[in-house]
């Protein structure tokens, strides 16, 4: 897709003349992050409803959350952006699919305080924290706030320390040298780039040819335009888990638990020794900060409640795990029931998990429907292994089916080659968007059984 002439080149430090590559952020989807407020012991802000109201702050172009409107048609959609070209292609995008409950919104965080409250039931907040102005970081904090019903939840994504120390020297070189040069952001990147391996070579201690190896390796998957927004921000700076809750808590978010299914269980993350040490960790923040080094951590996806969250009864949470609907990723037969965390290797192959991934091959089913299958085992057999398939990628979190979606619609124009979109890691569906590489979406959506997995009408080849 072309970008927009004349775009400003940045916007309060952040880079604006380039548009970010659209993405789909599947921990960010409400089903996943109902997995994880359950395992907090937190009701679900839509309490298993299929209306709720979602707000995307700081959204891009807004694909990904075109995608969840095309697949959830009850509920509504609201996000929320600075830059105009970024919401001129997701306005145009809507036009063509001719979705009506979503909006999306040319604002700056500041701007958008000032218009009525959302009333949202959740706030995903991806790839914008550790990027923006203090001042413009206290801004979306407030419009978190802003946007969320008493009981809302807000998923936080941000690149956190330490796992960036030893790339926070490059990204500051790089930064500084990409500031005097000219041309697109993606040719003031690269220039900045060369520049800092030549000054690398002639010896530096903190950069070296490990650097260059390494983002070779992220350019081979990655599209060009997102290394100019994660590299070129003045105010890039990697956050402190334990500071970011501190300053949330501020503004009356209040941390609830990690939102990325790594982090789903304490068992399945840390080896015991760890666990202990975390144990003893009496403030929430100084605890994160420890987990984050001991898993090395480099990115975060956190929940907040707006106010103080209710923990609800064992027998209730109980209940709703049991009600969570779930797709299989691939099919039975090529799955491995084991997977490798930092805390070792998880096995899990057992009766339980076969009998799941058996049933979900013929399409989403609750974990309720399978207990009283009776082929599955007991209901806290279903609960335990099903934590294992889910941190495992074996098997997604989705919302039950809702009739009159427009995923057809949303994954046919995706793959329209006269339309020329921009490539989107996402599928739409009936029981919401999923996850898929952007180069395999034909393959998967031309493939009966990725459809029957899927619940995919029959026709939505
Ligand atoms: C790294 S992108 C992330 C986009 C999207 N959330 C995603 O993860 O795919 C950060 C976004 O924040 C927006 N942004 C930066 N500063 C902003 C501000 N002050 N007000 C509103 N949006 C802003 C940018 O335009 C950009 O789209």
């Amino acid at each position: 897709m072309q970008q927009p002439d004349s775009l400003p080149r940045n916007i309060d430090g952040y880079v604006g003349d380039s548009l970010y590559p659209s993405s789909f952020h599947a921990d960010f989807s409400p089903s996943s992050l109902d997995v994880m407020l359950l395992h907090a012991a937190i009701q679900p802000p839509r309490c298993g409803k299929q209306s709720f109201t979602m707000v995307d702050i700081g959204c891009g172009d807004g694909l990904g959350l075109i995608a969840h409107a095309a697949s959830c048609p009850d509920a509504h959609f609201v996000g929320i952006d600075a830059m105009p070209g970024h919401i001129e292609r997701g306005q145009r995008i809507i036009a063509e699919l001719g979705l009506d409950n979503i909006e999306l919104r040319c604002e700056t965080f500041s701007d958008a305080l000032s218009a009525a409250p959302i009333a949202a039931d959740y706030a995903a907040v991806q790839g914008v924290w550790s990027w923006i102005s203090p001042q413009n970081q206290d801004a979306m904090l407030k419009l978190i706030s802003h946007s969320l019903n008493p009981d809302g939840i807000a998923a936080i994504g941000y690149n956190c320390l330490p796992g960036w120390t030893p790339i926070a020297s490059f990204q500051k070189l790089v930064g500084a040298l990409a500031e005097g040069l000219t041309g697109s952001p993606t040719e003031r990147f690269d220039q900045a780039v060369a520049l800092t391996r030549a000054a690398s070579k002639a010896g530096m201690a903190v950069i070296g040819e490990e650097h260059f190896e390494w983002l070779a390796g992220l350019q081979a998957q990655l599209p060009a335009d997102y290394f100019a927004h994660e590299y070129l921000n003045g105010h890039w700076q990697p956050l402190w888990s334990g500071e970011a809750i501190a300053t949330a808590a501020t503004h009356d978010l209040h941390f609830v638990g990690p939102a990325r299914p790594d982090r789903l269980r304490d068992d399945f993350a840390f080896k015991k020794a760890q666990r202990e040490q975390l144990q003893a960790t009496i403030n929430w923040g100084t605890r994160e900060i420890m987990a984050d080094m001991f898993l090395n951590c480099w990115f975060r996806v956190d929940l907040y409640s707006r106010g103080p969250a209710e923990q609800c009864s064992e027998t209730a949470v109980k209940s709703a795990r049991l009600d969570s609907f779930w797709i299989v990723n691939k099919p039975p037969s090529e799955a491995e029931y084991r997977t490798q965390t930092a805390a070792g290797t998880i096995r899990f192959d057992n009766q339980s998990a076969q009998a799941i991934l058996k049933r979900l091959d013929n399409g989403p089913a609750s974990l309720r429907q399978i207990c009283d299958s009776g082929e599955a085992g007991t209901a806290a057999d279903i609960l335990n292994v099903a934590d294992a398939l889910f941190i495992a990628k074996l098997i997604t979190p989705v919302n039950p089916s809702a009739a009159n979606s427009s995923a057809t619609r949303f994954n046919q124009w995706l793959l329209d080659p006269v339309r020329k979109m921009p490539p989107i890691n996402a599928i739409a569906t009936q029981h919401g968007p999923l996850s898929a590489p952007a180069g395999e979406i034909a393959a998967r959506i031309g493939d009966i059984n990725f459809r029957t997995r899927c619940g995919l009408d029959p026709d939505s080849r």
